[in-house]
């Protein structure tokens, strides 16, 4: 059930918002109020260490020696936290694994830093979201 409630904004900011609506392609303030609310309260799930979701992305040079078999092991001694791997072989050379996550936050961030660390990984990236069930 939607509830309406007013907010007081001092002109400048007003406007400032408006103009991050537009670049956004919201179609209301509303909808980007929901959008911000929902997002602060994923940032403090993580922060808190709560049960949430996630993608890891990594571009890597699969003709780095044993790196592929180093990303691997990784993600199997963090298996219960996988939900899926798809690994796609984007040219010659480089290689794309994204690796659909969920479990504690903790455990995520630190399964995600031993990935991109690794040598030969040249771009790593975890998008943080949560299971919404306290977003709704
Ligand atoms: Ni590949």
């Amino acid at each position: 059930m939607l509830k309406r409630f007013s907010i007081s904004l001092e002109e400048q900011l007003l406007e400032r918002f408006d103009a991050y609506i537009s670049e956004h392609g919201y179609v209301n303030r509303s909808e980007a109020v929901r959008d911000l609310i929902r997002k602060e309260f994923v940032g403090a799930e993580w922060e808190q260490d709560g049960e949430v979701a996630g993608v890891i992305t990594l571009v890597f040079n699969h003709h780095q020696a044993l790196l592929q078999e180093k990303i691997t092991e990784i993600q199997h001694d963090y298996y219960t936290l996988i939900t899926s791997t798809t690994h796609v072989h984007m040219d010659h050379d480089n290689c794309l694994e994204v690796i659909i996550v969920k479990g504690q936050a903790s455990l995520i961030r630190e399964l995600a830093e031993k990935m991109i660390a690794l040598r030969g990984v040249k771009n790593g990236n975890l998008t943080m979201t949560s299971t919404g069930h306290h977003l709704h």
